[in-house]
């Protein structure tokens, strides 16, 4: 069953069409890779989905619910939670605290949000640093304590926005391990923008190509090295 259908999704801001006619659909439990070169409309597809832009043409249907204008945290109570592509943990509060402002999405309970943030922090391998301020985290760190943060909100869906962006190899192997074993566990669908093409190709099952707000191709990994359109928009200069 498909748990998210993109339908016709265009944002305009001004005359410029951040998102022009993007439709795709994503079965539950997979992976999508979602690539394109600076200024394609990657994160503004993120935005317009997870309810931070309403689209301003199109639907945005999850889990058999139209979204369409949603708010964000109604949207993370359905289940579909987005990562950013700048972090920006509440830096005066502890990597717990952090992490447990995303449980309270789920539960009132300050002891319950406390024991699903430390769960969550150990899957991240964060929970010696538990007490750390979050502002002091290295850019690795921090990157960990937002994936933290979205899986405590206990998702369905997760959308992560150049989550590997700003690491060094051994630090992007971490959060390719981290995907992969969200994945394994089962039950979360997740959609993974990220410039790094070796990482895309690893870890997606399906991959959709944005140009210029566009849908260029969307395939397998395969299928997408091997699309001239592809090559000639992105691959071939960047890669
Ligand atoms: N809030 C906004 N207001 C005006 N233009 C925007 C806004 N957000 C994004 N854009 C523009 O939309 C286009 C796509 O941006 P973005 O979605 O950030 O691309 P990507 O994530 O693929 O690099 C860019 O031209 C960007 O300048
Ligand atoms: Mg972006």
């Amino acid at each position: 069953m498909a748990i998210l259908e993109i339908k016709h999704v265009s944002k305009f801001f001004g005359g410029l069409a951040a998102n022009s006619d993007v439709s795709f659909s994503m079965e539950e439990g997979m992976i999508m890779g979602l690539i394109g070169p600076n200024g394609a409309g990657k994160t503004t597809l993120f935005n317009c989905i997870t309810g931070y832009y309403p689209p301003s043409r199109g639907d945005v249907i999850f889990d058999g619910r139209k979204l369409n204008g949603m708010e964000p945290d109604k949207v993370c109570k359905l289940g579909m939670v987005r990562t950013w592509q700048k972090v920006r943990p509440l830096a005066k509060l502890s990597v717990l605290d952090n992490v447990m402002v995303g449980a309270l999405c789920r539960t009132g309970s300050l002891k319950v949000a406390r024991e699903i943030a430390h769960e969550q922090l150990k899957v991240v391998g964060l929970d010696n640093k538990s007490n750390f301020l979050a502002g002091g985290l290295p850019i690795g760190e921090r990157k960990k304590l937002e994936v933290a943060r979205v899986l405590a909100t206990q998702p369905k869906m997760l959308l992560l926005d150049e989550v590997m962006g700003g690491l060094n190899p051994a630090e992007s192997e971490e959060i390719i391990q981290l995907i992969l074993d969200i994945k394994e566990r089962g039950g979360i669908t997740q959609m993974v923008i990220e410039h790094d093409m070796k990482a895309i190709m690893r870890i997606s099952e399906r991959i959709v190509v944005l140009n210029s707000g566009e849908k260029l191709a969307e395939g397998t990994p395969e299928e997408i090295v091997n699309n001239q359109a592809v090559v000639e928009a992105y691959l071939g200069s960047e890669h």
